[in-house]
């Protein structure tokens, strides 16, 4: 029997046992991934038994990726990106660490918006937090040119353009729509519009048509920001995809098989978010 968890504090929130049961059970795997609460002061220990609790590794979330990240023996270049881990499997006994947000939503956006970047240019992406991060580091290994990045603290997104380099720029918030009419894809990284809060006040008038719209929230699946680059028939992006695709790698590590992200599995999530 092999068996993978997710830790975080509190974790009871997570619908990552929904996505692996799934697969376990599609795939007629003798194995379990449950959800395990692990304190902060409890991490370490943890971390130090994963394999004497006879796990083959674990997802990771709040607010636990960053020291994971840091406890890990062996870091993959995704997560370096990052400064922050959410997947976790054991290599020799030894804790080995991805963060698997860039492959999920970079898989998703070319599985959903094919041809994305066919005339080149540049990216819009809104905010500066570990997800921006990841979704910054899928845009620059993909070979975009530039990344346009708007955050309501500059101080922050500062940060991230020191960390990548001269193909990420900074612009003022103020200016996040003005400046995103001819990107090629405009995501959504912040916080604003989960669970229906917050507006990020973009109408798309006279965006390029070619644009693609995502939002990694996917609470409601639907934001306000999608309802309005649909409105404007513009291509958009849910975040539910990114979210079902960034566990095909941890499962394939742990239980020896590839998933894939189908239908079934898609109307399954969305129904427990109520969409
Ligand atoms: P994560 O690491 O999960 O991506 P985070 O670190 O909590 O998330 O970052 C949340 C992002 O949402 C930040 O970019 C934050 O902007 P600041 O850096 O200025 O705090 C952004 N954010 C949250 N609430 C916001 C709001 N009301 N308006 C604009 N941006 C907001």
């Amino acid at each position: 029997m092999k068996r993978a968890c997710v830790i975080g504090w509190p974790i009871e929130h997570s619908r990552s046992p929904l996505i692996h049961g799934y697969w376990l059970a599609k795939y007629g795997i003798d194995g379990t991934y449950t959800k395990v609460a692990v304190r902060p002061d409890e991490l370490a220990a943890f971390l130090d038994t994963l394999g004497a609790q006879g796990f083959a590794g674990c997802n990771v979330t709040v607010p636990h990726k960053e020291e994971v990240f840091r406890r890990a023996a062996h870091r993959e270049a995704s997560a370096e990106a990052v400064g922050a881990a959410n997947t976790v499997w054991l290599e020799n006994g030894r804790i080995c660490c991805a963060n698997t947000d860039t492959y999920g939503y970079m898989a998703y956006l070319d599985k959903s918006a094919p041809g994305w970047n066919a005339a080149g240019g540049f990216v819009s992406v809104l905010g500066a937090g570990g997800a921006a991060r990841a979704i910054i580091y899928g845009f620059l290994s993909a070979g975009v040119g530039e990344v346009r990045l708007f955050n309501r603290s500059g101080a922050r997104a500062r940060e991230i353009v020191q960390h990548f380099g001269p193909r990420v720029k900074a612009f003022d918030w103020d200016d996040r729509e003005v400046r995103s009419r001819d990107a090629a894809v405009l995501v959504n990284t912040t916080t604003v519009g989960m669970k229906g809060a917050g507006d990020l006040g973009i109408g798309f008038h006279g965006f390029n048509p070619a644009c693609v719209v995502s939002d990694i929230v996917y609470v409601p699946l639907k934001p306000a920001l999608l309802k309005a680059a649909e409105a404007q028939g513009l291509r958009t992006v849910d975040g539910l995809g990114m979210l079902l695709h960034q566990a095909v790698p941890g499962f394939e590590k742990w239980f020896g098989v590839r998933p894939e992200v189908d239908d079934v599995l898609y109307a399954r999530i969305a129904a427990d978010i109520g969409a």
